[in-house]
């Protein structure tokens, strides 16, 4: 039997660490890749015009670097978007639907305002600290931040080592993204929404309006866990995304 493929796209402003605490578990049933998304860990700047569409051709191509022809496409928020670009460009390579603390609305013209007034920022002041002082209260949920300072400490780490530049590239292209409703909307194959209920920045009713949208969804909450699930609470991450991912085992 062949594993199936999962790609788990991440969060803003962090990379692919954030799966580290799930990937030996979710790699024991699928052929896992968490790739860095082009200007964060690992992954070179981008040269294009900042654009989600960017990302997903960059997927695409890992993909077929990796003689992948359809896998199960999941994201946290920023990931989650990339992952309905993807589906929008490339429905047919779309096998199941992972989205995590995301939404499928597009900006308003105050928060396309606010991003582009953030990248700004960070590229004058050629570093991601204040960033990360702003962020984390919102990024991480009560539970976390109250009781997991591990987590904390390498949530902050990694926006602090996030490259300005990335940063500012990254918020014009999520300032640029059209609302992707009508793409979950002619999506039939399975799709798993996944929340944690301390998430301050991607609202339960962002998941209702996603779930709705799904003509094979299932919506599950991780209790305790705020906007970054997969890392507060890896061991329900888990424990939800293992048997989505088996339902394509044959
Ligand atoms: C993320 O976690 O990726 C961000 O919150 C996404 C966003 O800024 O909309």
């Amino acid at each position: 039997m062949t594993k199936p493929t999962l790609v788990l796209l991440h969060a803003f402003p962090v990379n692919s660490s954030m799966y580290d605490d799930v990937r030996d578990p979710l790699g024991m049933l699928c052929n896992l890749i968490t790739p860095d998304l082009a200007g964060f860990g690992e992954a070179g700047l981008s040269e294009s015009e900042p654009s989600l569409d960017v990302l997903a051709g960059d997927l695409a191509a890992l993909l077929d670097q990796h003689g992948v022809g359809r896998a199960i496409i999941g994201g946290t928020s920023m990931g989650g978007y990339v992952a309905m670009a993807f589906l929008r460009l490339h429905p047919e390579r779309v096998a199941g639907l992972i989205l995590a603390d995301t939404k499928a609305t597009a900006d308003s013209p105050d928060a396309r305002a606010n991003r582009l007034a953030v990248a700004d920022q960070v590229v004058t002041a050629g570093s991601t600290d204040a960033l990360a002082r702003a962020m984390l209260p919102n990024l991480l949920g009560a539970t976390t931040q109250n009781s997991r300072p591990g987590v904390v400490d390498r949530v902050r780490g990694w926006i602090e080592s996030a490259h300005p530049e990335a940063v500012a590239w990254a918020q014009r292209a999520m300032a640029a993204r059209p609302d992707s409703l009508d793409d979950l909307a002619t999506f039939e194959g399975p799709a798993l929404v996944v929340w944690g209920s301390e998430d301050g920045i991607t609202p339960r009713s962002e998941q209702a309006i996603m779930r709705s949208e799904l003509v094979d969804g299932e919506f599950v909450t991780l209790n305790g866990a705020g906007h970054l699930s997969a890392i507060e609470d890896p061991n329900g991450f888990v424990a939800v995304v293992s048997p989505f991912v088996t339902r394509f085992d044959a």
